[in-house]
């Protein structure tokens, strides 16, 4: 791979200090090299002029669910419960592997040409590897594995596997896909939540997770509805009832986090288990605020992420920094949640609760070469670059987008990708997927 180097951009390092500074950056073999002004570029360089342009660490989505990309528009004005049981979980069944791979396409070409380069996604219970196979070929920082559902009131049959098959398919998946394409493509194990498992996976589960060093994926304490149903089955809280089974630990991501109360958050410091707050998907399904500012002041690791098409109808990471930067306003006024916090969410923040803070999520030599370049557009004139690039986020476009060194987006466009033909067939594996689960468009 021939060095390349982003010439003159304003780099927003998200080092330690989160110095922006007018620069040059080196890549090489995939990893940044060097970040410094008129950095000597021999012949065999390919330069980006970059100047004008933000240049910024790729995002980091700590929730998405590629499988449900398909379902966008299919089941909007609903709360978790009825959402799940009337039209997410039928529509889930009726996936193909096909489908499968076309809803993962199409996320990830939202996903990578509005500047987001790494995911922690949540599958369904079949048909992952047509995901993973999308994620290697496409060239995502991927982190996903098949959801695993053992029990389920409403849930349709062909998403419920007994606790073996659950554990023993994902244990395949983890053979085939952990840790390929160089350490871009990873499994973790996706317990979809409590009202879905049974307390002999979720057990399992923990143990496999600390024993192989994997990630644990799951959602919890999202809806008032279903906190009261895990009250009533299990007797406890939602994230004390995953704490009794051991599934919070320092490698648990946990979606949502809006209805907890002290004990919770006393179990999330303890256990060092992460959130991934979710603004859009918690607004249309009118879940409710999670309480972002008063869980980092607890020094909890907070991610940011979009969740699905179907509950948050963008995937664009800087519509969901848009609104966390303006939804705890209402609770906590003006200074809430900063830019600057808002753009950690979205960056380091997502990093370290995926726990690879040493190898993405800021712009440092040593680090993997995830970089966006972003013309800031109408986001412009402002003082502030980091309240620009917040606030502004949806008025800049993306230019550039880079994975490990490799050019995914150039000028705007998708690489290696047809979109129309990408969207045609999106268009017909949504009506197939209307046609099998049988549910009014
Ligand atoms: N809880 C269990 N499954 C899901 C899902 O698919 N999406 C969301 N938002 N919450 C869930
Ligand atoms: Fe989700």
């Amino acid at each position: 791979m021939i060095p390349l180097v982003i010439r003159g951009g304003l780099v927003f390092t998200q080092n330690a200090a989160r110095e922006v500074v007018t620069a040059d950056v080196l890549v090489k073999d995939g990893k940044i090299a060097a970040i410094g002004e008129n950095l000597p570029a021999d012949g065999a360089v390919k330069a980006i002029d970059a100047r004008g342009l933000f240049v910024v660490p790729g995002f980091v989505q700590a929730h998405i669910h590629l499988t449900q990309t398909l379902c966008r528009g299919l089941a909007d004005d609903r709360e978790l419960l009825p959402w799940l049981k009337d039209r997410i979980w039928p529509l889930e069944a009726a996936h193909s592997a096909e489908t499968s791979h076309t809803a993962a396409r199409v996320g990830i070409a939202e996903l990578l040409t509005t500047g987001t380069t790494t995911i922690l996604d949540m599958g369904t219970t079949q048909h992952h590897d047509a995901i993973f196979e999308a994620a290697r070929d496409m060239g995502l920082r991927y982190y996903g594995g098949k959801a695993l559902m053992d029990q389920g009131e409403g849930a349709p049959k062909e998403l419920l596997e007994d606790t073996d098959t659950a554990l023993r398919t994902a244990e395949a998946q983890k053979q085939r896909w952990h840790d390929t394409s160089g350490g871009r493509v990873n499994f973790v194990y996706a317990p979809r939540f409590i009202l879905s498992c049974t307390d002999a996976l979720m057990r399992k589960v923990a143990e496999r997770s600390r024993a192989d060093r994997v990630l644990i994926h799951t959602h919890a304490s999202e809806n008032k509805g279903e906190i009261e149903v895990v009250k009533q089955i299990t007797g406890h809280q939602n994230l004390r009832a995953l704490h009794e089974l051991g599934c919070l630990h320092a490698g648990t991501v946990v979606a949502h986090g809006v209805w907890i109360d002290e004990s919770e958050e006393a179990c999330l410091v303890a256990s060092g288990a992460a959130i991934c707050h979710c603004p859009g998907s918690n607004l249309k399904l009118a879940s409710g605020v999670a309480d972002v500012p008063r869980l980092l002041k607890k020094g909890v690791r907070v991610g940011l992420g979009a969740d699905g098409a179907a509950c948050d109808n963008t995937l664009d990471q800087r519509v969901e920094m848009r609104l966390a930067a303006l939804l705890h306003r209402l609770q906590h006024g003006p200074t809430g949640l900063s830019a600057q916090a808002v753009l950690d969410l979205a960056t380091i923040g997502g990093a370290a609760a995926l726990g690879i803070a040493h190898a993405i999520g800021s712009l440092e030599p040593g680090k993997r070469a995830d970089i966006v370049c972003l013309d800031p557009g109408f986001a412009l004139p402002s003082p502030d670059p980091v309240s620009a690039l917040v606030h502004g986020a949806t008025a800049a476009n993306v230019r550039h987008v880079f994975v490990d060194g490799i050019a995914r987006v150039s000028d705007g466009e998708l690489l290696d990708v047809s979109l129309p033909a990408l969207m045609a067939d999106a268009a017909r594996d949504q009506r197939r997927l209307v046609e099998r689960a049988r549910i009014a468009r």
